[in-house]
């Protein structure tokens, strides 16, 4: 699967923006409060009226404080996917049920230098892991490969049927870096830059997605 991140879009015309990636499995849309984040970007009020442009399913990335407090909106107002950080939270379960009660898929992500053993036991109340491959925050950063061990660890798991969990991987990843990440047993692909910088982002997706099953 793969999920474009609108952060490396045009914000001024986020519906065609989305148009042009037609096709993706998923829309990326990368919330940051400049709390949990140096940076900020957009809230529930962008993501509703993208709901409505678009026929892609949103995997809204919350890089924001409190997320029992803001996320379950997200999953009212209809995205697929909602993924917060474990590090924003002492309650990851309370989250996800909460996401879960409310209609949408629940994700937890973790940084890059996040261990996953103290999450694993945790992960079978949720849909989608999302493993950082850059500090979270900007698109356009190198990508981190020691983040891959996370992700064989829970792809084992996964194999041996104890968990039933979307494998994602979000930063850096490009034309040059897809295929490590695939071999590590990456489900999901998340790119910003490396779709948005092209001249036809939905021809983009479809080369990272062959790279990705070759
Ligand atoms: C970074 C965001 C990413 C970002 C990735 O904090 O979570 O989704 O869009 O951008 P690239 O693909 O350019 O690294
Ligand atoms: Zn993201």
């Amino acid at each position: 699967m793969i999920a474009p991140s609108i952060l490396s879009a045009d914000f001024a015309h986020l519906a065609d923006e989305a148009r042009r990636v037609e096709g993706s499995d998923w829309l990326h849309v990368d919330v940051m409060d400049a709390h949990f984040v140096p940076n900020l970007t957009l809230g529930l009020p962008v993501v509703e009226s993208l709901l409505k442009a678009t026929d892609i399913p949103l995997d809204c990335h919350l890089m924001i404080e409190d997320p029992g407090r803001w996320a379950p909106p997200y999953a009212e107002a209809g995205a697929h996917n909602v993924t917060f950080h474990a590090e924003a939270t002492d309650d990851p379960i309370a989250v996800a049920r909460d996401i879960r009660a409310a209609g949408a898929k629940a994700g937890l992500s973790v940084k890059p230098n996040t261990p996953i053993e103290p999450y694993l036991e945790i992960l079978r109340e949720f849909d989608t892991l999302l493993v950082m491959s850059v500090e979270p925050g900007f698109g356009g950063q190198s990508f981190i490969a020691h983040v891959l061990d996370k992700a064989r660890t829970v792809r084992r798991l996964v194999d041996a049927g104890e968990l039933r969990l979307i494998v994602e991987i979000d930063g850096g990843i490009n034309a040059d870096t897809i295929e490590q990440a695939a071999e590590a047993g990456i489900d999901c692909f998340v790119a910003g830059s490396a779709v948005y910088n092209t001249a036809d982002p939905g021809a983009t997706v479809q080369k990272l997605r062959r790279q990705a099953a070759a």
